[in-house]
């Protein structure tokens, strides 16, 4: 019997040597976070966490706990290891689950980070909708969201596989987000250099392996998907494609 392909194998490998995995600079979140005032001790939990980068360097900057959930095995060892010597023993917890399968407990957390994730939670307007769930008084969430910088082509629509309104443009979405009751306190735009050093990065580190992997079963599948996706990308993702880390407080606050 052959073992099940790991569907995680192509995003482990194209995100192999980076520690953050989307358009930002390691400085990113601390531009955000920095004197960011949370109730105490602070609680931090991150869905689709990754390999923990952006958890730790919350901690680092806020103190307290955190809890790191994401589906990847790879992704959360790489984590495990990153925490050594960055956090005290104990104060984060990996949870290997998808968010629906992970027991979370409702209204613990005093900082809730979801960043390129949010299809954890079904969408961006489903997480706008639920985040709040896991949050306690004077929580903030801080979500990583992709937006349109300008209508999308619909050929880049199809091949994404997304619907018409599947990348608003970004002043949408923080409507959205005031709509949800939230609170928007702060917006973060990637640049395009963010934007290119990880798109290249991305399809540089799968082109490094299927130099090193020629006789692998996935290789020719790989090299298919990685040059339609870097093709895509120089076509239309890099003139259309924003991300944005945007901080919000909970709708109950004042
Ligand atoms: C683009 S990466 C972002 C990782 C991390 N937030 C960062 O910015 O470095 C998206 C992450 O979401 C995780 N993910 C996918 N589906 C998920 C789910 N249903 N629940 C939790 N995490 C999920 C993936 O395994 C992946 O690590």
């Amino acid at each position: 019997m052959t073992a099940p392909a790991d569907p995680f194998r192509f995003t482990t490998l194209a995100h192999a040597g980076r520690a953050i995995l989307g358009p930002l600079s390691p400085g990113a979140l601390g531009e955000l976070l920095g004197g960011l005032s949370l109730p105490a001790p602070p609680a931090v939990l991150d869905v689709g966490c990754g390999k923990g980068e952006l958890l730790l360097q919350a901690l680092e900057l806020l103190g307290g706990t955190g809890v790191g959930v994401d589906p990847n095995p790879a992704f959360l060892a790489e984590a495990a290891a990153r925490a050594r010597g960055r956090v005290p023993e104990g104060a984060v917890t990996w949870v290997q689950a998808r968010l629906d399968e992970a027991r979370l407990p409702e209204g613990a957390f005093s900082l809730l980070l979801c960043v390129g994730a949010t299809h954890a939670f079904g969408g961006t307007a489903e997480a706008l909708a639920g985040a709040h769930r896991w949050l306690g008084p004077g929580g903030r969430a801080l979500l990583g969201v992709g937006y349109a910088r300008r209508p999308p082509d619909p050929a880049y629509l199809a091949f994404l596989g997304a619907g018409p309104g599947a990348l608003p443009p970004l002043p949408d979405l923080v409507a959205q987000a005031r709509n949800a009751g939230w609170r928007v306190e702060a917006v973060r735009e990637s640049s395009l250099a963010e934007w290119d050093d990880y798109e290249e990065g991305y399809a540089a580190a799968v082109e490094r392996w299927l130099a090193a992997s020629p006789g692998d079963p996935e290789a020719p599948a790989f090299a298919a998907r990685i040059a339609a996706w870097r093709d895509a990308h120089r076509r239309w993702g890099r003139e259309t494609l924003g991300f944005a880390l945007v901080l919000m407080g909970i709708p109950e606050d004042p």
